[in-house]
Parts: C-alpha cells; sequence; structure tokens
C-alpha cells in the first residue's frame, strides 16, 4: 500500500462527523437513566451529596487533593463572598525512589499511605486551630454520605493494599488521629470533576457540567433531581467507562494490551495517558504496511507520552521537531517530508477525535438535563489535554457547535480546581 492511499484510510476511520456524534449523545444519554434507575449501565452515576456551592462558606479549611502520583496539601480561608485565599500550598510525591519509599505499589498498605499524608498536613494545619477538611479523591467511589466514601476500585495504576472495597474518610481520619492531628477532621470527600464543578461555580453561574481532560478523563454534572432525594445533586459519572464507543482495530488492540481489558473504553480513547499509545500502535501498523521503516521502539509500550504528542502538534510547519520526537521515541530515522507531515496529521486525527468524543458526551449529559437548551450552559474543564494541548480546547468547541446552536454550550478553564473545589466543599459541610 503507498502511504496515501494509506492516509485517506485513516481520516476515514478516524473522523467523527457530526451525525456520529449525534447518535454517540443519544446513547450517553440513555445510559446515564439507565445509571440513575439502577439498571446495568456503563456509567456508575455516583452521587456526590453536595449541590453547587452558594459563595457564602466561610472559614478557615484545608484540602487535600490527590488523584495520582503528587499530592497537594493546602490551608485556605473561604471568605463568605465566593472567594477562596490559599494561605499555603505543598506539593510532594507519592513515590520517591531516593528517598525509599512508593506508597502507589503493593508494597505499601493504607496506614503507610494514608499517614504519610496525614503527616503532610500536619506540616501545614496550625496548632490549636480546628479545621474541617475537604479531601478530593479521585478514584471511583461509591458514596453514601458527603464523607463516606468506598473505593470500588483502584485506577491510574495505584496497588497500595488494603484500600479497594474501605471507607476512605475513616481511613483518613484514623491516620490524622494517629499522626496527631485531630484537630483536622475530614468532612467531604470529592472526585475531583466535581472539585472542578465547585470551584467553577465560584467563577461563573451558568457551570453545570465539569470535566478532567488530562491524563485521566471523566465528567460530572449537576442532576437537578436525583432519584433517592428528588434534590438537585452534582453527580459523577466515571464517564471514562463509557462503552458504546466507535473503536477501531488500534482503540481495540490496545484495550486487549492493556491492565483491565473491557474497561475504561472511552477514556482510552481520548485520555493523555492513551493517546500516545493510539499514535504508537498506529505507527506500528504504518511499518507492518510498509508505508514506514520498521523499528524495535514500535512495540515499546508508552514509547510515546502526552508531551510528545505537544511537541509534534506545536511544530507546525517546522518538521524537523517531527523528527527529532520520531528518533528519540520511536528510532524512526531519516524519514521523509512526506513521511513526518504524515506523522504529524495523524497524530492530530487522534486528538481531534479526542476532543469531539468528548463533546459528544458533554451533548448527551444536556440532552438528558436541558434537551431543548433553554439556557446557556457552560462546561468547566481542567487538564493537560485542554490547557495545553496545540488545538484541542479549539475542536471541542467546533464540536459543540455542530452539535447545538453557536455560542449555547461553552468550556472554560478551570485550574486547579480539584484542590479549590476541596477547599469550598470543606466549607459546605459546616465547621469543624
Ligand atoms: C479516572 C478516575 C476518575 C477521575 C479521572 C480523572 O478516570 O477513575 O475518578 O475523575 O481519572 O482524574
Amino acid at each position: 500500500m503507498d502511504l496515501a492511499t494509506y492516509e485517506s484510510q485513516l481520516c476515514r476511520d478516524l473522523t467523527l462527523p457530526a451525525e456520529a456524534l449525534t447518535r454517540m449523545a443519544q446513547s450517553f444519554k440513555e445510559a446515564m437513566s439507565a445509571g440513575l434507575a439502577g439498571r446495568t449501565s456503563s456509567l456508575k452515576m455516583l452521587p456526590s451529596f453536595l449541590a453547587l456551592p452558594t459563595g457564602a462558606e466561610k472559614g478557615r479549611v484545608i484540602a487535600v487533593d490527590f488523584g495520582g502520583t503528587n499530592v497537594r496539601v493546602l490551608e485556605a480561608e473561604l471568605t463568605g463572598r465566593g472567594e477562596v485565599k490559599i494561605e499555603q500550598m505543598r506539593r510532594f510525591p507519592l513515590v520517591d525512589p531516593a528517598a525509599g519509599y512508593d506508597y502507589m505499589s503493593g508494597s505499601a498498605d493504607a496506614s503507610h499511605l494514608f499517614g504519610f499524608i496525614a503527616a503532610r498536613v500536619g506540616e501545614i494545619a496550625r496548632p490549636g486551630v480546628d479545621y474541617p477538611l475537604g479531601h478530593t479523591f479521585s478514584f471511583p467511589c461509591e458514596q453514601t454520605g458527603v464523607n463516606k466514601a468506598r473505593l470500588i476500585v483502584w485506577t491510574k495504576e495505584f496497588k497500595t493494599r488494603g484500600v479497594e472495597g474501605q471507607d476512605i474518610g475513616a481511613l483518613f481520619d484514623a491516620a490524622l488521629a494517629r499522626a496527631g492531628v485531630g484537630h483536622v477532621k475530614g468532612r467531604a470527600i470529592i472526585n475531583d470533576t466535581v472539585g472542578t464543578l465547585l470551584a467553577a461555580a465560584y467563577l461563573k453561574r451558568d457551570v453545570d457540567i465539569a470535566s478532567i481532560c488530562g491524563t485521566g478523563h471523566n465528567t460530572c454534572y449537576l442532576e437537578p433531581s436525583f432519584p433517592a432525594t428528588g434534590k438537585p445533586m452534582i453527580v459523577n459519572m466515571e464517564s471514562g467507562n463509557f462503552d458504546q464507543v466507535p473503536q477501531t482495530r488500534f482503540d481495540i488492540a490496545l484495550d486487549r494490551a492493556s491492565e483491565r481489558p473491557g474497561a475504561q473504553k472511552l477514556e482510552k480513547m481520548v485520555s493523555g495517558y492513551y493517546l500516545g499509545e493510539i499514535v504508537r500502535h498506529i505507527l506500528a501498523d504504518m511499518a507492518t504496511q510498509g508505508v514506514l521503516p520498521k523499528s524495535a521502539k514500535l512495540g515499546q509500550v508508552l514509547a510515546l507520552k502526552g508531551m510528545d504528542l505537544d511537541h509534534i502538534l506545536s511544530a507546525k510547519g517546522e518538521l524537523h521537531r517531527v523528527s527529532e520526537v520520531a528518533q528519540r521515541c520511536l528510532g524512526l530515522e531519516d524519514l521523509s517530508k512526506v513521511q513526518l507531515q504524515a506523522i504529524q496529521n495523524m497524530v492530530q486525527l487522534v486528538a481531534r477525535r479526542s476532543a469531539r468524543l468528548v463533546a459528544a458526551t458533554f451533548f448527551g449529559t444536556l440532552l438528558h438535563t436541558d434537551a431543548g437548551l433553554a439556557r446557556e450552559h457552560t462546561v468547566a474543564i481542567d487538564g493537560s489535554l485542554y490547557e495545553k494541548l496545540p488545538g484541542y480546547a479549539g475542536w471541542l468547541q467546533e464540536a459543540l457547535d455542530e452539535l447545538a446552536p453557536k455560542g449555547r454550550v461553552t468550556t472554560m478553564l478551570s485550574k486547579d480546581g480539584s484542590g479549590i473545589g476541596a477547599a469550598i466543599a470543606a466549607g459546605m459541610t459546616g465547621t469543624a
């Protein structure tokens, strides 16, 4: 096969026209209804036991933001006028080979992990001050109350023992007490999407959906009437697990080779952790088809990171920068200009498809909450793809404008919303 034929086939496979997005949005809406009604659905529809904040939240709080290898702890003041003033913030890794610890691995257990975080809280909490604590814990949790969250299953390669199936609030409170930080009391456990929504609600009135488009992907929204309570409630959809997605043979191969085949199908097509892998699977296929040279590195898992895709897309016409990534990460030498251009085009197709799939899920959410689009809606987003990947935010808006009347649904960056949102959540649940 020649390169031009390969490229046009690939373009057909990876381009999603508006009709395909509309169909997907419709099935997303149906999966939401099924999940809310307790029927089988790939959307877990997990209640947060929080609605939107009023802005009147007040007092000094501690927030913990835990959703990956780096944890942030902050002390903040809620002014009661819809503002959060960050007084102190520390960031620390859960894995540090030089210091000899790894709290993500199976060699650590719940008391090591939460004991370590509790000790960091102890370093910023002032003695003699009673603080409520808001805890962003960005993993799928079954909640039975705002501070009662049971971890269903670890995601993002965490393997720490004795946490799955456990109540995270109870584990953390016990760790705080053991660390002598009993004056800090856990009040709220939230997902990072929920934190992003709470933080953005302080900035803009019509925000009712929030999403993470970064290493992982997930979306929450304000459900106007949650079935069990009949009241408004923010619901964490764990939408990365949505499974009615138009997979190509590359997505199927990636899923089969992943840690948990069949799980997180949407996340595997859209999130930063996997986009490099999709690109690598396509490049390996191009080499097999003889339109690119062969290289052993094409078989190496995670050879391409999100950052490398950034370099390829930001290179624009400077193809030597694409060549630099192809050589360094994939061992592909002496590529022609046409081949380099084909690689850049393909990365763009994969990234644009991600943005369009995500847009379809936002539109599906709105089909559920406001099918006639009677109101304007803003989707708050945090994460490296949305914030940094060249073109991404624009493709997302372009797709939303194909699905809804132009400008009716817009997006905004909610930077570090998960930490700020945890502080707001602590304030929403009263004082210590
Ligand atoms: C994963 C988690 C989800 C989180 C998302 C973004 O999909 O399961 O809870 O919101 O990553 O961090």
